[in-house]
């Protein structure tokens, strides 16, 4: 006897994605305000809508409910990109900028009990890192706070005590990458490049497929370089967690890695610093209680730095908001999106000064929320980074009006190119007059040797005239 309830099957009379028509969702608008392009589309279609990515049809899924079921009900929405109809037949076109960084087959596009053990390699080479007790979460912790200092000292160096700094160029990319290069035991060659390809392949620029396969090629030398000389750092741990993987694997689950600890952990530094100059009540507030972590907690509501999350395919036909989607069709959850729910229930309730916002989507839900190992981790890097910026600057303020700030184009990051702002830094802040450490002698496989020599090479790319464009 069958006691499994069927599955429903759409009406025949239901419109199919490919049927509706869709408005592209990044537009000009969608860059200086997605929460207007949120709010539109869910007045027009309710809280799953049809918009194009790129040119290719997609749900976008814009209330909270909505997307917590699409996030946590794994049975009902695959993360294998296998599942997705449009793919399988052939119908997407050759050059759909977003499909590299989809073929990168790692842990966020695996299902079920492969994805669970790919999920436990990571949790297991990551817990050191963030563990208060062990030695390398205690080294990790002193090493983010000096390279925030080393920054710090390098931009009093350069500009003096007051003047104008860009806190993305001089502040949170260098230290991100000097973290990265750190904890993944990378040699000095990764630089500022590896951070514009992963821009590239995620906000779907016209070289997405070249900067993916770059990014790829670098991290698989690390893999294969580090299971030759293993060492503390999380590459030789995942190694030993599972010595089974390749080295192509590998590669392809630091590359996996490298896009959160790099691309989106610098974006919640950023998006933090800005809630917080740009005057969000809330934010400031828990800041001024010393409350750094409710700080991340209610910049990630205001502003996720992973706005619409990877996408799921549909195993079967199902209702979601007031569509049919059909089995095979394509669903971005929009954490972005979803918030503006949790923040239309008001300041009585979700961001009320005692009440945590813990209930955000900036981590994701459900089985493939961000790891709690990666989270504590990034937690670390992002208050330190933070709280070492009011530590040591009596006044930071944005020089241009919030809503004139330049953020990336993209459909899944919500980034600042700049956060541009005129500081003044405090009597106690790091030497102005404290050398820049020498570029790294011979050894450039030790971490220090490495992040001294990175160090040196993003003091180059800083002030030698080299600035993103
Ligand atoms: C503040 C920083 C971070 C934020 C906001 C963040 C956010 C997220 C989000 C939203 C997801 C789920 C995406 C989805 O379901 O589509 C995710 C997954 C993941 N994150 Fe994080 N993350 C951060 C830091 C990190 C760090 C530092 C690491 C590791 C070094 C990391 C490793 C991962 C991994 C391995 C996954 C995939 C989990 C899976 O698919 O099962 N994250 N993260």
């Amino acid at each position: 006897m069958d006691v499994h309830p069927p599955f429903a099957t759409a009406p025949a009379d239901s419109p199919t994605l490919a049927s509706l028509p869709v408005e592209p969702l990044l537009t000009a608008e969608f860059d200086s305000d997605p929460g207007a392009v949120y709010a539109r589309l869910r007045h027009t279609y309710g809280p799953v809508a049809p918009v194009g990515f790129m040119g290719v049809p997609v749900w976008l899924a814009l209330g909270y409910r909505e997307v917590l079921e699409v996030l946590r009900n794994e049975s009902q929405w695959r993360r294998d990109i296998r599942y997705w109809r449009e793919r399988a037949q052939g119908h997407l076109p050759a050059d759909w900028p977003l499909l590299a960084g989809y073929e990168v087959r790692q842990t966020m596009f695996m299902d079920e009990e492969e994805h669970r053990a790919a999920r436990r390699t990571h949790h297991s080479a990551l817990s050191p890192f963030q563990a208060t007790a062990s030695p390398e979460g205690w080294e990790l912790r002193a090493a983010v706070e000096r390279y925030a200092d080393e920054l710090v000292a390098l931009l009093a160096a350069e500009s003096g005590t007051t003047g104008f700094a860009d806190l993305g160029a001089q502040y949170t990319r260098p230290l991100l990458l000097m973290v990265t290069t750190r904890l993944f035991g990378c040699p000095v060659e990764l630089g500022d490049e590896l951070v514009m390809d992963l821009w590239r392949m995620l906000d779907g620029g016209p070289d997405a497929g070249p900067a993916t396969a770059r990014a790829l090629a670098t991290m698989t030398r690390l893999a294969a370089h580090r299971r030759a000389r293993p060492g503390d750092d999380l590459t030789s741990y995942m190694l030993l967690a599972d010595p089974d993987l390749s080295d192509e694997q590998l590669g392809r689950e630091l590359f996996m890695n490298a896009v959160y600890l790099n691309d989106i952990t610098g974006n919640m530094v950023l998006n933090t610093l800005l809630e917080v100059l740009r005057g969000n009540a809330t934010v400031r507030r828990s800041l001024s209680a010393g409350q750094l972590g409710e700080t991340v907690n209610r910049a990630a509501l205001a502003n996720p730095p992973v706005a619409n999350m990877c996408f799921r395919f549909a195993a079967r036909d199902v209702r979601l908001g007031d569509f049919w989607v059909r089995a095979g069709d394509i669903v971005s959850p929009s954490a972005a999106a979803a918030h503006q729910d949790l923040l239309a229930i008001g300041s009585s309730h979700m961001i009320g000064t005692t009440v945590s916002t813990r209930a955000h989507l900036g981590w994701g839900a459900g089985p493939h929320q961000c790891p709690s190992t990666a989270r504590e981790l990034g937690t670390l890097i992002v208050t330190t980074a933070v709280g070492r910026v009011f530590d040591h600057f009596t006044k930071v303020e944005l020089t241009l009006p919030h809503d004139q700030l330049p953020w990336r184009s993209g459909p899944v990051v919500r980034g600042l190119r700049l956060l541009p702002v005129r500081y003044e830094l405090a009597a106690t802040a790091p030497s102005a007059h404290r050398p820049v450490p020498a570029p790294a002698a011979t050894d450039t496989h030790g971490c220090d040797g490495h992040a001294r020599g990175l160090l040196a090479a993003l003091r180059r790319l800083m002030f030698g005239g080299k600035r993103e464009g």
